[in-house]
């Protein structure tokens, strides 16, 4: 029994990875801690068990393999991925590759590349997106690694990928880290689409006091236009599902506390490093942390008030309006932070290549990413996304809507804190004439750090 690919780590994404493999004509040898959930999914996996093969260790399952082999990781990002290295590097051989398919710490990703090449192995970090349900049907894969490593597994990745218009949903983005890199901007962007969303339907619940049976409909709505996409479609039919114990709304009995594993947070830690504003997602994970303090903000509901007037009226013209443009906002700060890694790591990224991988299969496919990949096909000016031809007429017809909602929303005490950032960003990089020159004003005062003149070269101080 040789398998074409291993795999170590069959959890959810696993057993859902293991069997879009299987289904595409692969024979996939599996390892994990818990044997028995290996038989589970062989028990339930039909006309595909007999391409599924359990192993009872990773020797075993190196041996399971031909050789040059390829093993997929799909255990839990941190510590579990460096201990499976280390029992992996005992068994293999030059030639196989070690693929990262978990939401890993690009750095980590870096290191481990070094450390498994260093052994005259190959690395892959993959980027996985799309949940249970694309690992089953078609994530889509972002791949960082050396192209040798890459070429031999491209068939299996290609055949198992999603698709968007026939074209697989994944591709070879750039050296070590990169696609770990990506995909955690990918979530970053996840995090504030997420954020948006769920501020419009607060709006809609705690101005108008609509139910979430009331909201639905227009989700489902929005969806058939410029804002299709995976979250939207998911939301409409979050707000529509009632739940099976007491018949009440699902949303209406789900706890208001987000949870997170990291990605969201990483993606701003990272922008920030590299002087980049994240502020659209920075807010996205500012608000889970606020949610999570939930007796803090009842005591805070007590003694601050958290009454809302009466009467406010949102257009749900503009509510639309104003998610298309936070949404265009926040892929525009996610491009900017890949530019800007690229441009540190020297990795050459293709943004129009990773705006299609993402057309499909992740949870943030929408309409709008296929208008992102053509705008990056053009000569784009400063190569900025916003100031392409669709995107700043795009801007400038939704922007006044965004503006209502963010004033109106502020107005009344309802918070809105990606959308507003989303606003004061837009009104920041389109200023000719910013107000930094007082900060400049400050930092000479203080600590004479000089400042440059509109009307002179050089550095001067001021008379203070
Ligand atoms: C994806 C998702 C996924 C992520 C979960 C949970 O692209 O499929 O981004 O990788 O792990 O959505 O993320 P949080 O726990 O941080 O919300």
């Amino acid at each position: 029994d040789i398998a074409s690919i291993g795999l170590i780590g069959v959890g959810t994404m696993g057993s859902a990875l293991a069997l879009n493999i299987a289904e595409n004509g692969h024979d996939i040898a599996l390892y994990n801690l818990d044997p028995t959930t290996i038989d589970e999914l062989i028990d339930r996996a039909g006309e595909l068990a007999p391409r599924l093969s359990k192993t009872l260790d990773i020797k075993e399952l190196v041996e399971a393999l031909k050789p040059p082999r390829a093993i997929i990781l799909l255990v839990p990002a941190g510590a579990p991925v460096d201990i499976t290295i280390d029992e992996l590097v005992k068994h293999l051989e030059p030639g196989d590759t070690i693929i990262d398919g978990g939401n890993s710490d690009f750095k980590d990703t870096q290191q481990r590349t070094k450390r498994v090449e260093a052994e005259g192995l190959q690395y892959l970090g993959v980027g996985v997106s799309g949940g249970e349900d694309g690992a089953r049907h078609g994530p889509s894969m972002m791949v960082g690694g050396s192209p040798t490593a890459w070429e031999p597994i491209r068939p299996i990745f290609e055949a198992i990928a999603a698709k968007f218009n026939g074209e697989p949903c994944v591709a070879h983005l750039g050296p070590d880290g990169a696609g770990h890199f990506v995909k955690t901007v990918h979530n970053g962007i996840e995090y504030a689409d997420m954020q948006m969303i769920a501020e419009i339907y607060g709006l809609l619940r705690d101005a108008q006091g609509r139910t979430p049976a009331q909201i639905a409909p227009l989700f489902h709505k929005w969806n058939e236009g410029p804002l299709q996409s995976y979250l939207v479609e998911i939301s409409a039919k979050v707000l529509d599902a009632v739940d099976p114990e007491t018949g009440k709304p699902m949303l209406d009995v789900i706890v208001d506390q987000a949870g997170q594993k990291g990605t969201g947070r990483w993606t701003v830690i990272e922008a920030i490093k590299m002087g980049q504003s994240a502020s659209i997602i920075e807010a996205a994970v500012g608000a889970r942390v606020l949610s999570s303090e939930r007796t803090v903000r009842q005591a805070a509901g007590d003694i601050l008030g958290s009454d809302v007037p009466e009467g406010i009226a949102f257009e749900e013209s503009d509510l639309e309006s104003a998610l298309l443009v936070g949404r265009a906002l926040s892929y525009a700060q996610g491009f900017r932070i890949l530019k800007a890694a690229s441009d540190e790591f020297d990795w050459n990224l293709e943004y129009s290549k990773i705006a299609e991988v993402w057309r499909a299969g992740c949870i943030i496919r929408s309409a709008m990413l296929d208008d992102i990949s053509t705008a990056f096909k053009s000569d784009l000016p400063h190569g900025r996304l916003i100031l392409s031809n669709h995107f700043a007429t795009l801007l400038k017809t939704h922007i006044g809507a965004l503006r209502r909602v963010v004033a109106t929303a502020t107005l009344a005490g309802l918070p809105v804190p990606a959308l507003s950032s989303a606003v004061s960003w837009y009104d920041e990089i389109r200023q000719p004439r910013g107000t930094a020159n007082m900060i400049q004003g400050q930092r000479d005062f203080f600590g004479a750090h000089g400042f440059a003149r509109v009307d002179q070269d050089g550095e001067f101080h001021g008379p203070w």
